[in-house]
């Protein structure tokens, strides 16, 4: 049997993601979210130990086979978390951090660790830098600003989305250099699903924030693209799609997948233990 824990399985990319999983043979999936059996809300630090809890207690001695972390969110609605951090952070880099530290020691041998980042971590690809630092204080107590209309101004958000996905790679490259997942030859990826329109991480995005060619994409191409963003996740945690050696960032940008280097700062070992 296959065992898999997910975030971020019930909508967008993920969702197809978790169809796949699910329907591979001897495969149990065991979704985290906030509408889901198994309750997650990832802006809440007591409410990711719960979960982490129950999903040990479920599981009894059962190892875990992969671990998908998925979720995440653009231009949240509260600027704060429950525990009172900024939401993009706390939500995309923190409580998945957190996470991976509660379930790790649960890992099976060989197990598979997929975390999504986004190319956006890197200045050359996103429209917005994000930060040239990851001072984890200052990340968590970032002030998003307001634009007119009273929703996070493009800028700030996009920077914090940024920054969070940065986080992403940085946990990633750090966790795959630890001794724990040299010692049972975990493999660790962090996936970009590349720009996929139709899922639901713009929907609090500022009113025409998004270049016009980007907004007239077709709704048929949109679905495609959906389904080969979460198909690829799937294939990653599944082992169907195996990293060339000596590379974790997998990208999929325009259909094709390849495995480049991440940005200068997401490469550095220095910045990733400050963080
Ligand atoms: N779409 C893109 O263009 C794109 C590009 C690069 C990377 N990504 C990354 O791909 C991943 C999936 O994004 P998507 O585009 O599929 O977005 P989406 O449609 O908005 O789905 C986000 C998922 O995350 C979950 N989630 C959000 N906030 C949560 C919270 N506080 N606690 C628990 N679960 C939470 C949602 O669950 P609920 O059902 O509870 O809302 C949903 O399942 C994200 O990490 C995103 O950064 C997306």
């Amino acid at each position: 049997m296959n065992t898999i824990i997910m975030t971020g399985g019930t909508f967008g990319l993920g969702e197809v993601a978790a169809q796949r999983l699910s329907a591979s043979p001897d495969t149990r999936l065991i979704i985290g979210g906030r509408e889901t059996r198994l309750p997650l809300e990832l802006a809440r630090l007591d409410s990711i130990k719960q979960f982490a809890r129950q999903v040990l207690d479920t599981l009894g001695k059962t190892k875990i086979n992969a671990l998908v972390l998925n979720a995440g969110l653009s231009f949240p609605t509260a600027a704060r978390s429950m525990d009172g951090y900024e939401t993009t952070f706390a939500v995309n880099h923190l409580g998945h951090y957190l996470l991976l530290r509660l379930l790790a020691p649960s890992l099976a041998r060989n197990a598979i660790v997929v975390l999504t980042t986004s190319n956006t971590h890197d200045p050359m690809f996103s429209p917005v830098a994000p930060f040239p630092f990851v001072d984890a204080r200052q990340l968590a107590y970032y002030n998003l600003e307001k634009g007119s209309h009273g929703s996070i101004a493009f800028e700030s958000g996009f920077r914090a989305y940024a920054t969070s996905k940065l986080c992403n790679l940085l946990t990633a490259r750090a966790f795959a250099a630890s001794t724990e997942v040299n010692a049972r030859r975990l493999r660790v990826i962090a996936y970009n699903p590349g720009y996929t329109p139709g899922t639901g991480l713009g929907r609090n995005l500022p009113a025409g924030a998004l270049p016009g060619p980007a907004m007239a994409l077709s709704p048929y191409f949109a679905e495609v693209m959906r389904i080969q963003a979460g198909e690829v996740l799937a294939d990653l945690a599944l082992g169907r799609i195996v990293p060339p050696k000596g590379r974790l960032y997998a990208s999929l940008v325009r259909g094709e997948l390849t495995w480049p280097e991440p940005s200068e700062l997401a490469q550095s070992d220095k910045v990733a233990q400050q963080l």
